[in-house]
């Protein structure tokens, strides 16, 4: 199958959050699976790509999109990354989404609506890149969510020619890219769609809703995320749609980079270690207290976390002093609400023995905590998938989780299982649920044997990513033999 991959990031070249693993380690798989996969990423400035450059492809400018450029890179895993340059829209000094103060780009509805014209376009016959059309188009959250779209316009436009099926990826609802109405005309969304059958929100265009409607199949990042954002409290306004189009929905649990992220040949932590002989996670352990200065004894926690209110932090600094009244120490690297990073940053101040604070995006550190902490926390409100209590399990470092989405599909409770618990799940999002869980996990790691115990189940968990992607391989097959008929 011809398969392109549509995103906004994609790591190592670029990468704010699990979106970025994902759009590495996906492709890669799919492409072992025998499939001819490439990626269509934005340019972005500062991205260093190596690997096997193709001939440049000049698309024209189009509508308000200025002249841009199809770079074709062949990257090490057999899969090739076709970079889209468009220097006016993507050299910017600040990140993928946001500008260096953390604001949005005003342009962004530009910006990723090119994105996703050219994704769709590389699934028609007007594909830009010679000979190839994708079989399937897989969009990958609202910067990428017209494209389905775009290609059901296509196929109200050339009934009789071959067009990609497209998939929508969803992985997280919480962002939507939802734009002035008045867009619809700059970005071309023709006028019968403009509706509450197509991509009004409130009033609004919404990229994440046209792709919830147009795309033949959607996927979340984890079977119980499927289920949940079907409902009010987790559907951010979009439930009723995701209920409507529950027939083309599917849940299936991300993996991980299990070359990346393995503690026997993980290149960016000092020591390696494995479940039989876990000598060197201690000496990670020690590495990470005395790079922050911290005393050499106690139960470390680890967060690695954008900060947002999404992550729970705001439970992590509710508890702090029940943390440490019990020998705790905590470790939290991460960037995200100036607020949340005040408190932390305050709080670390006032006990530098015990907590240390890290505020920027470090991929080395985020690898040593995952190796050198006890417990991990991630208390999240929602949680799509969530790839670090899978990294912690990997690094014998049991999670402490809140029982939502992915979390809920990835951590067993050591309480309620103790034969294969791997981790501790809160029985409430609230700081009653969150302080009942840091006392148990307190309680198991006091108790050596039962600790090891856990920290063994969890390394001996599989996250691979092979049984995810021939999951996606299914729903490709299925979007291909049954295209949804176009919403409006
Ligand atoms: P989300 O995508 O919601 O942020 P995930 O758990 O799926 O959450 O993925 C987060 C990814 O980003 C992980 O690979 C994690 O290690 C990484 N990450 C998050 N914050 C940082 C940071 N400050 N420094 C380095 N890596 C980070
Ligand atoms: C999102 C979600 C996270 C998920 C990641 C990759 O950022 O917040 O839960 O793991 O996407 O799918």
């Amino acid at each position: 199958m011809k398969i392109l991959f549509a995103t906004p990031e994609c790591a190592p070249y670029v990468k704010t959050g699990g979106l970025g693993d994902v759009s590495a380690a996906l492709p890669a798989t799919l492409a072992a699976l025998g499939h001819d996969v490439r990626i269509l990423l934005p340019a972005y400035k500062g991205m260093n790509v190596s690997g096997e450059l193709g001939d440049t492809v000049e698309l024209p400018a189009r509508g308000p999109w200025p002249a841009a450029q199809l770079v074709p890179v062949r990257i090490a895993n057999g899969v090739t990354l076709l970079l889209l340059a468009c220097p006016s829209l993507y050299q910017r000094a600040g990140g993928p989404y946001v500008d260096a103060s953390g604001r949005d780009y005003a342009d962004n509805a530009l910006r990723f609506g090119l994105l996703a014209r050219v994704a769709a376009q590389l699934g028609t016959t007007q594909t830009p890149c010679a000979g190839w059309q994708a079989d399937v188009v897989n969009a990958n959250d609202w910067p990428t969510a017209l494209a389905p779209l775009y290609l059901a316009q296509a196929r109200e436009l050339a009934p009789r020619e071959p067009v990609a099926s497209s998939v929508l990826t969803i992985h997280n609802m919480a962002f939507q890219g939802v734009f002035p109405m008045y867009m619809a005309d700059t970005l071309g969304v023709p006028p019968t769609w403009r509706g509450m059958d197509g991509v009004e929100f409130w009033g609004q265009l919404s990229m994440l809703k046209a792709g919830l409607q147009f795309a033949d199949a959607i996927t979340t990042v984890s079977p119980t995320y499927a289920r949940e954002i079907r409902t009010e409290a987790f559907g951010v306004g979009l439930e009723g749609v995701l209920q409507t189009q529950a027939h083309k929905l599917h849940g299936i649990l991300n993996g991980i980079d299990t070359q990346v992220w393995n503690s026997a040949q993980d290149k960016l932590i000092p020591h390696h270690f494995s479940a039989v002989d876990l000598t060197g996670k201690a000496r990670n352990k020690a590495a990470l207290q005395q790079r922050f200065g911290l005393a050499r004894h106690g139960m470390v926690f680890g967060v690695v976390s954008r900060l947002t209110s999404q992550k729970g932090i705001d439970l992590v600094l509710g508890s702090l002093d029940a943390l440490l009244a019990s020998d705790g120490q905590l470790v939290v690297l991460g960037q995200g609400e100036p607020g949340l990073q005040t408190a932390l940053q305050e709080a670390a101040a006032k006990h530098p023995r015990q907590v240390a604070v890290m505020v920027g995006f470090n991929e080395e550190l985020a690898h040593l905590v995952e190796a050198g902490a006890d417990c991990f926390l991630m208390p999240s409100r929602f949680e799509p998938c969530g790839l670090n209590q899978m990294y912690s399990q990997a690094y014998g470092t049991p999670p402490l989780v809140s029982g939502v989405g992915g979390l809920v599909d990835s951590v067993t409770d050591a309480t309620r299982d103790p034969q294969h618990g791997t981790g501790f799940v809160m029985r409430s999002v609230d700081p009653q649920g969150y302080r009942e869980a840091l006392d148990r996990a307190v309680k198991a790691w006091r108790d050596p044997q039962r600790w090891r115990r856990i920290q063994a189940n969890g390394m001996a968990r599989h996250f691979g990513w092979e049984e995810s992607a021939a999951q996606y391989v299914e729903v490709y097959a299925k979007a291909r033999a049954a295209p949804a008929a176009a919403a409006a």
